[in-house]
Order: structure tokens, then C-alpha cells, then sequence
């Protein structure tokens, strides 16, 4: 029987390659895979879309560069133009994979659904992007609570091709294994969310957003960069992993990096063990806090949170 161990071992000497165990004690979303598919969750090959999913991805994106010019990442947008992301339909993960692994050394899989953490992370440590293989409906074409393609392929896979940030991911993937000796996937998920999935960048001609879940969506994007509600912090990453996350709303705090560099030095020269060594099981700060630690951007009003948020009709002000 697998059992919780503090490591010993030095991260240098960690077999990556090899699909970690997932040890008993440790506490995960359970998921049942499916029965066609293997241990590393993958699906055999892309989905064939139909004309109709291939239009919902156009519209999807037209509907992003109706946004995304002067509020998203320069990096993302420079992604975007080497990887030629398509306005004719869903990429092709093999052609895209040939392009993307050119300039960065990384692929996109495809799986049929949200995986293991454990899974998750050996993919990102051998640079392979697991990406959904389906795609929204016109019925969900404006909110869906599951990450489709058009979310992992247009909102992450831009960013893979700046190569700090491919590094980063990497990075992220490896420090998962030290995550599930401690039992704090919980704090580590929370890096990801306020990085990968809702993180800004300071540009020298403002903040810009390079995190998927608001590069992949209308709203998000123009109230992450520009709306009075949101606190607008410093990444701290110590801090940041202490903090809790809005899973289905808009988020009332964002986490500000200086550079891409900047956020693969903080995590990467970090001392995960010292910090997994302090952290509770629970988060300490909410997510609409501002500490006294805090190297604040912008204080929020959090009227859009305040008034109730999604659900209420308030506006993303
Ligand atoms: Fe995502």
C-alpha cells in the first residue's frame, strides 16, 4: 500500500518519465475512467468534428479577437500568430503538436474529459498538454463548466510557445509530485488558478492577461484588466498558495506577475517543503482579501462580488 512520506530524496534525483502513484491518504477528485482509455488517460486519437463544431470554433474566435487586441499577454497574441490557431475550425492536435513542439519542445493530447491530478501532472512534466477533445454547443456556447477544446486549445497552447512560460509549465507539473507527498494539491491547484488560468502580466503599457480562463472567454478579460471590482496583487507565491478561488464566477482578486521570468524564479527557487511543512489543510486567506503583506496594484470596490455576482445580474463593473 502506497503511504504518505515526507520526502527524503532530492527532486533531482525524481524519476519524471514514469507515471507517479497516486498515494492512498492523498485527497483527490475521484474520476472513473473511461473504459476505452489507458493510465495516461489518453484518447487513442483527436475527435473528427463536423462542420458544425468546426463553425462554433470560428465564431468563438472571432468572438475573442473582438477582445483580446491591447487587454491580452503580447506573448499570447505573438502565440497565436506563430501557431496560425485558426479561424477555419478546430486545430488539428497533430499538426498543432509539430508546430508547437518546434519552438518549445511541447505537444497537445487529447483526453475526453478533466483527469487526474497525478495524471495531469506527469503530462506537463514530460511537456505534453492534455487538451478536451470536445467542443461546446450553441446552447453552451457562452458558459460551460467543463473545459472544452476551444478553453485549452486557444486559451492555453498560445502561451506554450513563449519559452519561459513552457518552462514554467513544466516546472509546475514536476512540483506536483512534492505536492502529493505532502498532501497539499489543494495549495498547489491555487498556483495554477491565479497563473495559469487567471493570471496578469505588467506590460509597459499596462496590465495585460496571460491566464486561459480569462484569455478563452468575452467577459472575463475586459473586467480582469480593466473593472474597478477586482483587487489587482502582486503575485506572491507563498500567498498565493494560501488562498482560496472562485470556481464559477468572475474572480474578485488577480495576481499580478512582472514578467514570465519572474514567475518561473518564484516557483521554481521557492522551498515548496519549508512552505508545505507551514500550510494548514484549509486555505487561510479568502479570495476577495487584501494583507498587509500585500504589494497591491489596484484595491477593488468588489461591488460586482458584493452585489451577488453571476446569479444576481450584476454587472462586471
Ligand atoms: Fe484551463
Amino acid at each position: 500500500m502506497a503511504t504518505l512520506t515526507h520526502p527524503t530524496e532530492a527532486d533531482g534525483e525524481q524519476d519524471f518519465t514514469r507515471l507517479p502513484d497516486l498515494p492512498e491518504d492523498v485527497f483527490t477528485a475521484p474520476l472513473q475512467r473511461p473504459e476505452h482509455l489507458g493510465e495516461d488517460w489518453l484518447e487513442p486519437k483527436q475527435t473528427v468534428y463536423s462542420s458544425e463544431d468546426d463553425a462554433i470554433w470560428h465564431d468563438l474566435f472571432e468572438r475573442q479577437m473582438g477582445v483580446l487586441p491591447g487587454r491580452a499577454a503580447s506573448a499570447f497574441m505573438a502565440g497565436l500568430d506563430k501557431l496560425d490557431l485558426g479561424r477555419s475550425g478546430v486545430p488539428e492536435f497533430a499538426k498543432l503538436s509539430k508546430d508547437l513542439g518546434a519552438l518549445t519542445g511541447w505537444s497537445v493530447v487529447p483526453v475526453p474529459m478533466l483527469i487526474p491530478d497525478h495524471v495531469f501532472f506527469w503530462h506537463l512534466a514530460n511537456r505534453r498538454f492534455p487538451a478536451g477533445n470536445f467542443i461546446r454547443t450553441r446552447e453552451t456556447f457562452d458558459y460551460i463548466q467543463e473545459p472544452d477544446v476551444f478553453h485549452d486549445v486557444f486559451g492555453h497552447v498560445p502561451m506554450l510557445t513563449d519559452p519561459v512560460y513552457a518552462d514554467y509549465m513544466q516546472e509546475y507539473g514536476r512540483a506536483g509530485w512534492k505536492a502529493m507527498r505532502y498532501n497539499r494539491l489543494k495549495a498547489l491547484g491555487s498556483l495554477y488558478w491565479y497563473t495559469v488560468e487567471f493570471g496578469l502580466l505588467q506590460e509597459a503599457d499596462g496590465i495585460k492577461a496571460y491566464g486561459a480562463g480569462i484569455l478563452s472567454g468575452p467577459t472575463e478579460v475586459v473586467y480582469a484588466t480593466e473593472a474597478q471590482s477586482p483587487n489587482r496583487i502582486m503575485l506572491n507565491v507563498d500567498r498565493v498558495m494560501r488562498t482560496d478561488y472562485v470556481i464559477s464566477d468572475l474572480q474578485p482578486t488577480y495576481f499580478v506577475i512582472e514578467s514570465f521570468e519572474d514567475l518561473y524564479r518564484q516557483t521554481v527557487e521557492r522551498d515548496f517543503d519549508r512552505l508545505y511543512r507551514n500550510l494548514g489543510a484549509g486555505f487561510t486567506y479568502a479570495n476577495t482579501a487584501v494583507i498587509d503583506v500585500d504589494n497591491v496594484v489596484h484595491r477593488g470596490t468588489l461591488e460586482y462580488t458584493l452585489r451577488g455576482g453571476r446569479g444576481s445580474g450584476a454587472q462586471p463593473v
